[in-house]
């Protein structure tokens, strides 16, 4: 049977929509929530090329899925995508092959200077950069390779000169840098970019995650209402994982993503693939599909659909929204660096 994009929801009855791809598990950083530097050392073993997709491969793949589930968005991660040689080719292909407009990038931002004009010119429309901070030493501590924050302040500028739309993402963790959620409001407001606080997740198996470690959204939003109120904003889109505020009597914006303390995983309608082509339905999914596998054993297009189409139909994760219903569940899961977030 032909998949159709009317049928492809899961047992949730979630559409796919939003296509989160990672093109490298490198990271010129070592955020010690993400890739601690004692794990991820001088001896640590990232992936071989031969192991990764191809941009001929990603590309097949990216044509094929939005063949099947017309998708609406995809999103390039990393580790730190921009370390993936020739990112804006794979861009430009992805963009001329689907034609779909919202191409987005999640980065650290410091190699935006580098590749902001490129990158735009290929097709990208925007860029999310994550700064943790304001304070530079605080800053060098938590991305764990002592870097301060004028890179990556370069890195928004260089994106803005271009003409890329921007978000910053902050993940906020207590007693870390949540001195730093006004100082950062403040600023970003300034500037004109919406800022995301994260909450702190229990992502992968190597952050030491602890629950005490969250400061959750209604914490967030009361530190900052009460220098500048706010109020809730209605999503842009349906699965938007952020909530939206406005400063009262203005346009600017801010967002919070409470994946802890109010999941959202009733419109999740995201996958992400990983580096070496396996399909993740979930961000704290165990195992996923290798289509790197049906790939390299000469599948047919149709043999692709189908398997996207099966495997889509038999998703039912919710883990933020299990997680808050039996907080100790403890299993393995994917880690952050190879699937981008
Ligand atoms: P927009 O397209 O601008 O709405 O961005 P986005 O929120 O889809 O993308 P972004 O990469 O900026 O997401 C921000 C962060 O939210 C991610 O890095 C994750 O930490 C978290 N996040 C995104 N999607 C999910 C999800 O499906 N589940 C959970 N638990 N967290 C998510
Ligand atoms: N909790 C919340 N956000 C995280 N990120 C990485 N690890 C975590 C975590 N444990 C964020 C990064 C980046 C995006 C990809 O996800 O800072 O903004
Ligand atoms: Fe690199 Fe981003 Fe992970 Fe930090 S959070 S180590 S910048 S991939
Ligand atoms: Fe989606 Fe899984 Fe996140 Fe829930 S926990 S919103 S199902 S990615």
């Amino acid at each position: 049977m032909e998949p159709t994009e009317a049928k492809m929801y899961d047992m949730l009855k979630r559409p796919l929509r939003d296509l989160r791809i990672s093109v490298t598990d490198r990271c010129n950083f070592r955020c010690h929530y993400c890739m601690p530097a004692e794990l991820f050392g001088p001896d640590y073993s990232f992936l071989k090329k031969a192991d990764l997709l191809s941009f001929e491969e990603l590309n097949r793949l990216v044509v094929l899925f939005h063949q099947a589930a017309n998708l609406e968005k995809l999103r390039i991660t990393g580790g730190e995508p921009l370390m993936r040689k020739d990112l804006d080719k794979l861009i430009q292909m992805l963009s001329e092959s689907t034609g779909i407009e919202d191409i987005a990038m999640t980065t650290n931002g410091v190699l935006l200077p580098k590749f902001a004009a490129s990158l735009k010119k290929a097709g990208l429309k925007r860029v999310t950069v994550s700064l943790d901070s304001l304070d530079s030493i605080r800053f060098g501590e938590i991305n764990g390779r002592g870097v301060g924050i004028e890179p990556v302040l370069e890195g928004m500028e260089a994106a803005k000169e271009v003409g890329l739309d921007i978000k910053v993402n902050m993940v906020v963790q207590k007693g870390m840098n949540d001195e730093d959620i006004i100082p950062m409001a403040r600023f970003f407001r300034e500037k004109g970019y919406i800022l995301r606080f994260i909450e702190y997740m229990d992502v992968g198996t190597t952050n030491g995650w602890r629950f005490d470690e969250v400061l959750t959204k209604k914490e967030i939003i009361a530190r900052i209402d009460e220098e500048m109120p706010l109020e809730v904003i209605e999503p842009n889109y349906s699965g938007e994982v952020a909530t939206r505020f406005r400063y009262k009597g203005s346009k600017d914006e801010i967002g919070v993503i409470s994946s802890v303390s109010d999941a959202f995983c009733g419109t999740c309608n995201r996958a992400r693939l990983s580096v070496e082509g396996k399909l993740y339905t979930c961000l704290f999914a165990e195992k996923g599909f290798d289509f790197r596998e049906l790939l390299r054993s000469g599948a047919t297009d149709e043999e692709i659909k189908s398997a996207l189409f099966g495997y889509w139909q038999k998703r039912d994760d919710r883990y933020s929204e299990e997680r808050s219903e039996k907080p100790s569940k403890n299993r393995p899961k994917i880690e952050m660096s190879h699937i981008g977030g």
